[in-house]
């Protein structure tokens, strides 16, 4: 049996440049990687794939990403498809967090291991983004600039030491409704060439000041305001809504300050994280 541990992500930054010809949207983004993870399990049993996940309100059939995963995994290996698959969810879904992204990219990398097909992590990440955009980041992991619809992955220096708070409101949104609701508004959009400059650089401070998330003029999250406004007094020196929402993060130097601040946010959120950026993506346990 192998174990993958299967890390969420939040976006720095996240602008939508235009329509792709295959109907999706070109983006402009800065990933990271956070330690709020899920444990998958990947085995072989009978002929076939079969899941289970420890969050019954997710989907334990063929319509879970992480089996859509696994079945383009032996779809493009030509292995005949054989595969238990479990996984313990901590990533809150529907949250802006690639809660399913990441339990697909550690399903690939599950397989991989265990039928020793040695694939690179591009082949994986190409298999992954046949099931989703955000498939490919999750298995490289990081702190990555993100392209197109989100697979051309340049990775930048890591984040300095800091701390990651997550809280996330209670309605979750879908980000194929994310999308249609950008396309029919007029969005402002902010200064990419200062973000990529300041990533490149690794300047924590440029980061902090030209992080954006565009998705923040179309998305409406009630509680929103309210938590940035805890994040602010606590000191966080980033407070932005993650992809499509509606989980809002806020970055701290401080671990003191971070621990305040998720103590204080767990009167206004059932679901509140203290993580930590990390450098990688779905890895072995
Ligand atoms: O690829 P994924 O399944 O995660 O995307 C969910 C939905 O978000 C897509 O069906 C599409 O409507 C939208 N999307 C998009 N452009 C992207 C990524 C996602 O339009 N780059």
């Amino acid at each position: 049996m192998i174990k993958v541990i299967a890390p969420a992500k939040i976006n720095l930054f996240l602008d939508i440049l235009g329509r792709l010809e295959n109907g999706f949207h070109s983006l402009f983004m800065v990933m990271q990687a956070v330690d709020l993870c899920d444990e998958i399990t990947v085995d072989k049993g009978e002929d076939g794939i079969s899941l289970t996940c420890s969050d019954k309100r997710l989907p334990q059939d063929e319509n879970n990403i992480a089996f859509k995963a696994a079945k383009a995994f032996f779809e493009a290996t030509g292995i005949a498809p054989n595969a238990v698959i479990h996984i313990k969810k901590k990533i809150p879904f529907e949250a802006g967090l690639a809660g399913g992204s990441a339990d697909a990219a550690a399903v690939i990398v599950g397989l991989d291991e265990l039928y020793g097909t040695k694939l690179s992590k591009q082949a994986m990440c190409e298999i992954g983004l046949t099931v989703g955009s955000d498939v490919p980041f999750c298995i490289k992991g990081g702190t990555c600039i993100a392209q197109n619809r989100g697979e051309v992955l340049s990775r930048v220096k890591p984040l300095k030491k800091c701390y990651v708070v997550l809280a996330k409101p209670e309605k979750g949104v879908s980000t194929a409704q994310a999308f249609a609701a950008a396309d029919q508004a007029y969005i402002y959009h902010p200064d990419n060439l200062k973000m990529l400059e300041a990533c490149s650089n690794g300047d924590f401070d440029g980061i902090c000041k030209h992080a954006s998330n565009v998705f923040e003029q179309v998305i409406e999250v009630v509680e929103r305001v309210r938590i940035k406004e805890v994040m602010r007094l606590c000191g966080a020196r980033l407070y932005q809504m993650s992809g499509s929402g509606p989980t809002v993060f806020g970055i701290f130097d401080d671990k003191e300050k971070a621990e305040n601040c998720f103590n204080e946010l767990k009167n206004i959120c059932n679901d509140v994280f203290l993580t930590k950026p990390v450098n990688y993506g779905a890895k072995i346990k």
